[in-house]
């Protein structure tokens, strides 16, 4: 439950850090289910169409594997993974950039982090009626290639009328400026939403822009936290990650939360099958 104050926080910023959220050994069986997902995933052989994900390349958000990830657990290689040869780099476990976006549903150690006593009743204090699971991320951000994240607000790309969307960042590792830690726009989440990321009408997604003004660089902060530290964040909140050039892997999970008294929009990317409603924390 989060207190007056941390409250008032969240209100005013658009983001809180609560340190010290998880235990180091619930950090430590996510990283080891998640190791054992990349062991069993078969990467595309040289020849074969690779799925990477990059925030600086629309072209890879708007592929058929992508779209239909929504209810799926499929697996997403950094942009700097293939060498020239069409061979990974790193190591598979290395090369990954992502996996999403449903196993908090589908496999039960992600069901049951994600389920962990004390989500909802956070994402009821940060505003939500009626706490829906909507996406979940294991992002690696590996050593020397992981990519940066440009700045973007969440709920471009998940929105709901009225706009309720929560997120909801666990540090399954320290993330530092060097390993690249999120950054954000404190108070930013006031400042309306700049862009709209949708199915376009005749397939594949289109960017709206809403308000074409660059962001204000400047006031961007670090968010370092340490292993085990929950950041939340209102979907209108500000921020990104710079590329990881470290040695150091900067793993992370995401949740993202609707409410479900809003509407979610038929246009989301994220779309689910019928047979797989969105479900709340019990
Ligand atoms: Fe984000």
């Amino acid at each position: 439950m989060l207190n007056s104050q941390q409250l008032s926080d969240y209100q005013r910023d658009g983001f809180l850090v609560l340190e010290n959220f998880t235990s180091h050994a619930d950090c430590d069986a996510l990283l080891t289910r998640t190791a054992e997902l990349v062991a069993a995933f078969e990467p595309p052989q040289k020849n074969e169409q690779k799925s990477i994900f990059s925030t600086l390349e629309q072209e890879q958000t708007s592929d058929d594997y992508f779209l239909e990830s929504g209810d799926k657990v499929r697996f997403f290689f950094e942009q700097d993974a293939f060498g020239d040869d069409g061979a990974l780099r790193q190591d598979k476990f290395d090369s990954i950039n992502k996996i999403g976006h449903a196993m908090h549903d589908l496999d039960p150690v992600f069901d049951a982090f994600s389920r962990q006593a004390g989500l909802d009743e956070i994402a009821r204090g940060a505003g939500l009626t009626e706490p829906l699971l909507l996406q979940s991320m294991l992002i690696f951000k590996p050593p020397r290639i992981g990519g940066e994240v440009v700045w973007h607000q969440d709920a471009t790309f998940l929105h709901t009328e009225p706009s309720r969307v929560l997120g909801m960042w666990f540090a399954l590792e320290d993330a530092t400026r060097e390993n690249g830690c999120l950054w954000g726009l404190p108070g930013g989440h006031r400042m309306g939403l700049k862009s709209r990321f949708l199915r376009a009408p005749g397939g594949g997604v289109e960017t709206i822009t809403e308000d074409g003004s660059p962001w204000p660089e400047n006031d961007f902060v670090p968010l370092e936290v340490a292993k085990g530290s929950l950041i939340i964040f209102d979907g209108m909140f500000p921020h990104g990650s710079a590329a990881n050039r470290s040695a150091q892997s900067r793993h992370a999970y995401t949740l993202h939360l609707v409410d479900g008294i809003c509407r979610y929009l038929p246009e989301n990317w994220l779309q689910r099958d019928h047979k797989m409603p969105l479900k709340g924390f019990n």
